[in-house]
């Protein structure tokens, strides 16, 4: 049986690059190029890499917030590339967004009971009378360990972090199944982080909730994610179990970005990387990454490297690894 919940297949995002008094068309910028994974019910996969490499571009895309350019999105095996808008909102309902800013994403005017409410009331859930509704939205602030009392207040009255639980409940109101989290506890408190971190990791073993977690922190995403994939430049350039990324890295990418966690052994040899931002309208040719690599070869400058997958199901594009 396939266990996948998420199934991407060669998904490509391209926007238009205008210019000029009429915005003409004068080239296009590869956000995201095509990026093939799957990630199986009831687990995260961490989706990391620096600031600008698609990481947002592919989640919104994976929920169509985005429109993709090319490739395939399945959600439990159903072809969602093409679905007609009353299709879509059957589907997206079951596919929840959570961002980075709890301060705008929640309206500043509605109190905590309306920001509930309005996805229910929106879905047409928990309608059958208002003791149903309000059970529900009850059950909502427990998932996220906020008192009741807190109905009656306003976003403002609240910390981010607390704002942040509140989006996830809100998210939590439709009973998605699928949840993109990006860069969602980035903005808060270290001590902070790892509160919504593990309300979210027991949301997921009680939810059965599939998690894809945006962030360019490394340490967040080895403490949440089954599966890690490294984003470079709108590629997937390696993807592994948690704990292969860690303990064996293949690409020099992943090896400069664990070589950044602080307060590691890795950080022994701190690796620095040298060399040009590659420009993301005119790429180089070969691995996006050899201007700033000291394996690279020839090679490297020329072809861009395909699949490599080891028995265990590492994947690395790399003609040097570690
Ligand atoms: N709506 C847009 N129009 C044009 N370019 C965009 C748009 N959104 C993002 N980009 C570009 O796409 C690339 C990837 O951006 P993004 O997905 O936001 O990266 P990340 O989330 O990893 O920081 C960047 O070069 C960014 O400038
Ligand atoms: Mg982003």
């Amino acid at each position: 049986m396939n266990n996948n919940l998420i199934e991407i297949k060669d998904l490509s995002v391209n926007f238009p690059i205008k210019s000029g008094y009429l915005g003409r068309k004068t080239g296009e910028l590869r956000a995201v190029n095509r990026v093939s994974f799957n990630i199986k019910k009831g687990q995260t996969l961490g989706l990391v890499g620096e600031s600008g490499c698609g990481k947002t571009t592919l989640g919104k895309s994976i929920l169509r917030l985005i429109e993709p350019s090319n490739g395939n999105i399945r959600f439990k095996s159903t072809l969602i590339n093409d679905l007609k808008n009353s299709e879509m909102r059957k589907i997206r309902k079951k596919m929840q967004i959570i961002f980075q800013d709890p301060y705008s994403s929640l309206n500043p005017r509605m109190n905590i009971r309306s920001i509930l409410s309005e996805p229910l009331k929106i879905h047409n859930l928990f309608n059958q009378n208002k003791q149903q509704r309000n059970n529900r939205i009850y059950q909502l602030l427990d998932y996220v360990q906020i008192s009741k009392s807190a109905l009656n207040k306003y976003p403002h009255e609240f910390s981010g972090g607390q704002r942040q639980r509140i989006c996830i409940a809100r998210a939590l109101a439709v009973e998605p199944e699928f949840i993109v989290c990006d860069e969602a506890v980035s903005s808060l408190d270290v001590s902070v982080q790892a509160q919504i971190l593990n309300i979210l990791m027991d949301l997921q073993k009680e939810l059965n909730l599939t998690y894809l977690f945006i962030s360019h922190n490394l340490e967040i995403i080895q403490f949440i994610s089954h599966e890690v994939a490294v984003m470079y430049f709108g590629n997937i350039i390696e993807k592994a179990s948690a704990s292969e990324i860690y303990d064996n890295p293949k690409h020099p990418y992943t090896k400069a970005l664990l070589s950044s966690i602080l307060n590691t052994n890795f950080n022994k040899d701190r690796i620095i990387l040298k060399g040009d931002i590659p420009n993301a309208v005119n790429p180089p040719n070969g691995c996006h990454f050899h201007p700033k690599c000291w394996k690279a070869t020839d090679i490297c400058k020329e072809i861009y490297p395909d699949e490599s997958v080891l028995d265990d199901g590492h994947i690395f594009r790399c003609y040097h690894p570690l």
